[in-house]
């Protein structure tokens, strides 16, 4: 009870309010700018391999799955270059910056990756526990086990740094590292599909994810900087299945990512409250019709960015309904609907519009929200709303940024909140920012995989949006937005290749 109690009053105050934001700092304190790349001091450092050649992206969707690679330091050098590796630098006015493969609120990438894997040619000769460092698109070795780990199977766990998103977000911040956190274990799902690989979420303890990795060994942090386990992912190249090693004893301390740091201590609270045992999800969505031909699957995960401007102009209902149907790929993700602002879509009326990823939802959200709706249906989950233009509308609730209001479309994922915390207690709150960002990971691929652009939103007023689809309690929150349609590239910034390969 206790525990619920922290996670409505987080989510309460972190709303984002017309003349009130969540708390924050309110201006930028660059002396205190995390390092975005954490490292172990003095950890051996294995280089990773590239390789540029991979089957094109809509063979990801298709049944039978690829064939699968065997595991091998080639394909795990794959696996993590495509999902959490560097896809870009930038450069503009003197100043580089590194953008990711895995999109993450205001580039700051609080999520770590750490592997626990058998023994591999080119890597170790024993099972070992490492850390991904994507800047160097290498693996640090943080510990060999003496105990075998069968061959086949590894596992990998990702953890936040909540203090990176700290430094800009404040209070609101934890929302946006499970989002991130959701990005990344979509990114890592689709590269390993991309070796014929699968992907389980383990229904563990996050006590436990942080005993297997060492990050409850907290003498190895700055006590601001320590990492908060999320989740533990078992990658399956064979039908093979490994036991989880014993807990490490790692030497290797970890680089300070700020001099200085300011407290936020509601942080500590929500993010112990939501500890807990992983939740398997209860239903599973059915995916539709697989992407159409498109170019390879790198090319694409390398090519996505987030839109900073958008054209205001349309694209076809074909893309649209083929963006819709691709969150369906996120099939476990059945307590998330998408409430629409369609702006530009060729034979589309303007307006408010549901897409009811899970029918289940249906009569329920049709009971919550504004009577006055007319709930025309349009087939494949799809109802018309409210016939109008809602552009300044989703501008306003989209904390008066423009691309919700010139993309195309832009939504909100409205989750049905009191079923998650019911269901799955609090960690239920957790796994649903998880979801959103899982989705948003695959619609901004899909986004460009059709040659258009996508932009993630966390910054929106919830209550504002909330109070447009007539809704009057805390049963259903939307917990993440977002705006597709077509980017204006500023031309100012350059682009670099990501490493020397
Ligand atoms: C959870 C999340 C929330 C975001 N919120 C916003 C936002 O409110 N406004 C915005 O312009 N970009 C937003 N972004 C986009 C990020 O700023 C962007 O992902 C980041 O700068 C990295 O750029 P990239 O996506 O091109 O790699 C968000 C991204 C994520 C993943």
């Amino acid at each position: 009870m206790k525990n619920i109690t922290a996670v409505l009053d987080y989510h309460d105050r972190t709303k984002h309010r017309p003349y009130r934001y969540a708390a924050s700092l309110g201006y930028m304190d660059w002396s205190t700018q995390p390092n975005p790349f954490r490292r172990y001091l003095n950890a051996p450092l294995v280089p990773l391999t590239f390789t540029d050649i991979t089957v094109p992206y809509h063979l990801l969707f298709q049944d039978p799955p690829l064939p699968v690679a065997p595991l091998c330091l080639e394909s795990l050098s794959q696996l993590l270059r495509y999902s959490l590796g560097l896809a870009a630098i930038k450069s503009h006015g003197g100043s580089q910056w590194a953008l990711r493969c895995n999109a993450s609120s205001g580039n700051l990438h609080p999520t770590e990756c750490y592997l626990i894997a058998p023994p591999i040619e080119g890597i170790s000769d024993s099972a070992t526990l490492s850390h991904y460092a994507p800047k160097e698109h290498a693996l640090e070795i943080l510990q060999s086990y003496d105990e075998p780990l069968e061959q086949g199977t590894f596992y990998i766990a990702l953890s936040s740094v909540l203090w990176r998103e700290a430094w800009k977000y404040g209070e609101r911040c934890w929302r946006y590292c499970q989002l991130d956190a959701g990005h990344a274990y979509e990114a890592i799902r689709v590269s390993a599909a991309v070796l014929g690989w699968g992907c389980e979420l383990l229904p563990i303890d996050t006590a436990a994810i942080a005993t297997l990795c060492g990050l409850n060994q907290y003498d190895r942090f700055d006590p601001h900087e320590h990492e908060s386990p999320d989740m533990l992912i078992r990658l399956i190249p064979s039908s093979s299945r490994s036991t989880l090693p014993s807990p490490p004893k790692i030497t290797f301390a970890a680089n300070r990512l700020s001099p200085s740091h300011h407290e936020w201590p509601i942080l500590e609270v929500i993010d112990t409250a939501v500890q807990g045992i992983y939740p398997p999800s209860s239903e599973l969505l059915s995916p539709r019709t697989p992407p159409s031909p498109s170019k390879s699957a790198g090319e694409i995960i390398l090519k996505r960015r987030s839109a900073q401007m958008m054209d205001g102009s349309s694209v076809t209902y074909v893309q649209f309904r083929q963006l819709l149907d691709a969150s369906l790929f996120c099939s476990d993700t059945p307590d998330v609907t998408f409430i629409l602002f369609v702006h530009k879509v060729e034979g589309l009326e303007k307006g408010l519009y549901a897409y009811i990823r899970n029918h289940g939802e249906l009569q329920s959200l049709q009971k919550a929200m504004d009577s006055a709706f007319e709930w025309e249906d349009l087939n494949d989950g799809l109802y018309l709303l409210h016939a109008g233009d809602y552009r300044g509308a989703a501008q306003m609730i989209s904390c008066n940024q423009e691309i919700a209001k010139e993309g195309a479309f832009s939504f909100g994922m409205l989750c049905n909140f009191s079923k998650s915390l019911e269901t799955h207690g609090c960690i239920g709150y957790k796994t649903l920012y998880h979801h959103c960002g899982r989705i948003g990971q695959i619609l901004y691929l899909e986004a460009t995989s059709l040659g258009l652009s996508a932009t993630g939103i966390g910054c929106f007023l919830d209550d504002e949006f909330h109070a447009l689809l007539g809704l009057k309690d805390q049963r259903y929150q939307s917990l993440y937005h977002f705006t597709i349609g077509r980017a204006i590239v500023d031309t100012r910034i350059s682009t670099l290749p990501p490493y020397r390969e």
